[in-house]
């Protein structure tokens, strides 16, 4: 629902869906049991189909990933997945406790049975002189892979999807990004404080984002409640990257009852 001039609540694009869920547990479970169907489809087309997730780290998809790694103790098969993570913080290494990759070891890739080669994620520790080279490649795996099916999203509070934060193009590619002041502050339990925050970060853009053929945007907690008005509710522009999701043809947004508290009803 978007807002009409006088406030009523109008239909969202379509090819949108909003899914509101009473608490963040059951929203995960929702997305999870989404991307599943989207593997079993995959695996189930032709031998060798193969389900190309875009991935997210942060707070948010945490309880995703418990569901699915659950999933797959129950018999789900990750072997025909090959997945490509949004971003990584530059510069980092690999093994920081903080650093992307090793979120997605600890949360997903040591739980589950996806092919060793098929996880991707920005490499947070090539010098920098060759970050161009990296990034450039890290689009042309995404399209080798014949693009991403499935790109699971948080939002920053800020609005950011991926890093790319407030002002950021809509037809950005994979490259590096400045973090914002707020995102650094956001993220600086990670790291002990906020000093040893990155300055920089790898993400795909938002142009990338939106190559993905389908997206699941999933919000959780309070202090989502205001982004996520503003991203579906207010001006489409660049100074709030979310509102840029929908411009994209399908799209599900999956709330808790508190990230859509600020939404009409
Ligand atoms: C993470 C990412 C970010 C996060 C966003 C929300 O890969 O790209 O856009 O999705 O910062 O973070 P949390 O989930 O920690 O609130």
């Amino acid at each position: 629902m978007r807002e009409s001039p006088k406030g009523r609540p109008t239909p969202l694009p379509s090819g949108h869906r909003l899914h509101r869920r009473a608490t963040a547990h059951a929203a995960a479970v929702f997305v999870a049991e989404h991307i599943a169907r989207v593997i079993e489809h995959h695996a189930g087309l032709r031998a060798g189909g193969r389900a190309v997730l875009g991935l997210a780290t942060g707070k948010t998809p945490i309880g995703v990933y418990d569901e699915l790694a659950r999933l797959h103790e129950g018999g789900l098969s990750f072997a025909n997945v090959e997945t490509f993570n949004l971003d990584e913080y530059w510069p980092i290494a690999l093994d920081h406790p903080a650093s992307f990759h090793r979120f997605m070891h600890e949360q997903l890739f040591d739980r589950v049975d996806i092919p060793r080669g098929m996880r991707h994620v920005p490499n947070g520790s090539v010098p920098e002189g060759a970050i161009e080279r990296h990034a450039a490649d890290y689009e042309a795996s995404i399209t080798r892979a014949g693009g991403v099916q499935l790109q699971l999203l948080g939002i920053g509070g800020n609005g950011h999807i991926g890093f790319n934060e407030p002002g950021s193009p809509r037809s950005g590619r994979t490259r590096r990004v400045t973090l914002a002041a707020q995102t650094r502050a956001d993220n600086a339990g990670a790291f002990g404080d906020q000093d040893a925050v990155p300055t920089h970060a790898i993400t795909m853009g938002i142009g990338t984002i939106l190559d993905a053929r389908a997206i699941v945007v999933l919000a959780i907690g309070k202090r989502k409640a205001d982004i996520v008005r503003a991203a579906l509710l207010g001006p489409i522009t660049e100074d709030v990257p979310a509102s840029l999701l929908r411009t994209h043809r399908a799209v599900h947004w999956v709330l808790d009852a508190d990230a859509a508290s600020a939404l009409p009803q």
